[in-house]
């Protein structure tokens, strides 16, 4: 792996067993990482080494495997805290993910929430960033607003400081769109939020690849990840969330783990972060996780982000040489995500053939219906570039580009 201050993406290439890969007689290429990144040799040999040597459960027993079971794991929430800035460990719950990560939130606003209070979505939001809210508001009767954007698909901030009132009591967006790669001014809708009352959740799944986010710094209540965009495993992430609401929010779910004590009286919760922790969670995706951040970290998140920038310039550039090709998602603040497509051509036509290719990536509409509705577009072709792709690779997606327009149009 690189140490220094440039990205050498041969050697990084080579931590991927993935990328030798052929696919449909082709070599693949990788380009929905924002769907899910690849993984490193680093994090598979954390994975084999948690089931090859120390598989217990955690905080149970006191036998020797759980004991290092446990200092492993919670010494992976400490990396974690230590990466995204967090003031204290119990602030970084281990979730399934960015979507357990809401869930978890939205349930505990149920007690917190009545009818007539305010919640204010992005319109450029993953469905699990809009439904839970919406599940929430249908238990509580409090009101769903939206911040519009702007064809460029950025959102409309005058417009979100009109929203803002006193009834306002929480705001969530994501910090980068995983539709359009737009990164979003959540500093400022931090600060707007604060200044009415509001609480505000920040949804970091696209962004934690690409940017270092400073939670303390930002000053945002609650920040989500899941580890599998960032080279860790599927089936883990977390949430980030103030001390003084992870308080204030009641457990979401109920077991083993998250208890004081219990009687068929009363049963008392644990202190935080068990609180929200009910049950055997992803022992070795919560390591994992840990042994990805360590990877990124020694690469560097802005060695990372400044790589990845040259990437999305060039095959921007080439892509708009394509006649009749309409990219969506223009900002100039945006990470390495192109959403396109090409006149009336169906998305999954063009996904299809690039596959054909041995060329991955995603078609369909994101799981962000509303921005497809914005645009009046069933979906996008989606390329999303990681820091181990090349611009070689880009040329073959615009060659396969080509030739798809070519047999389709
Ligand atoms: N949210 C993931 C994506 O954008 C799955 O593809």
């Amino acid at each position: 792996m690189s140490n220094t201050s440039s990205l050498d993406v041969a050697v990084i290439r080579k931590d991927f067993p993935i990328l030798d890969r052929m696919v449909n007689g082709k070599p693949l290429v990788y380009f929905d990482n924002a769907a899910t990144s690849q993984t490193p040799k680093q994090v598979i040999d954390a994975i084999v080494d948690y089931y090859s040597s120390y598989n217990a459960n955690i905080h149970r027993g006191v036998h020797t495997l759980s004991q290092e079971a446990t200092d492993k794991y919670e010494q992976a929430r400490l990396k974690i805290q230590r990466h995204f800035n967090a003031a204290k460990p119990h602030e970084i719950i281990f979730t399934s993910g960015t979507t357990h990560s809401i869930n978890l939130v939205a349930n505990g606003f149920s007690s917190l929430l009545q009818k007539g209070d305010e919640l204010i979505v992005s319109a450029m939001e993953h469905h699990s960033n809009i439904v839970p809210w919406q599940m929430l508001c249908e238990r509580t009767g409090a009101m769903l607003k939206v911040i519009p954007m702007s064809e460029k698909g950025e959102l409309i901030m005058d417009e979100y400081r009109k929203l803002l009132s006193d009834k306002t009591k929480m705001v969530f967006c994501n910090h980068v769109s995983n539709a359009l790669g737009t990164v979003n001014p959540i500093k400022e809708i931090i600060e707007a939020a604060h200044n009415v009352g509001a609480a505000v959740l920040i949804d970091g799944a696209q962004a934690a690849p690409h940017i270092q986010a400073d939670v303390q710094e930002l000053d945002v209540d609650f920040y989500t990840v899941s580890a599998h965009k960032m080279c860790g495993p599927t089936g883990v992430g977390i949430l980030y969330g103030k001390e003084e609401w992870l308080h204030k929010l009641p457990p979401y779910q109920g077991g083993g783990e998250m208890i004081a004590e219990v009687t068929f009286e009363k049963t008392t919760y644990a202190d935080l972060p068990h609180k929200f922790e009910a049950g055997t969670p992803n022992i070795c995706g919560g390591i994992a996780f840990g042994a990805a951040i360590d990877y990124m970290n020694a690469i560097g998140i802005d060695v990372i982000a400044a790589y990845e920038n040259e990437l999305l310039v060039y095959a921007t550039e080439q892509l708009l040489s394509i006649e009749g090709l309409r990219i969506y998602g223009t900002s100039e603040n945006k990470t390495s995500v192109i959403s396109f497509n090409i006149e009336s051509i169906h998305p999954y036509d063009i996904g299809s053939i690039l596959d054909k290719l041995g060329i991955a990536v995603r078609t369909g509409h994101h799981c962000a219906q509303p921005i497809m509705d914005f645009y009046k577009i069933p979906g996008t072709v989606r390329a999303s570039f990681n820091f181990y792709n090349t611009k070689e690779e880009i040329d073959a997606m615009v060659e396969g580009v080509k030739r798809a327009k070519a047999m389709l149009q």
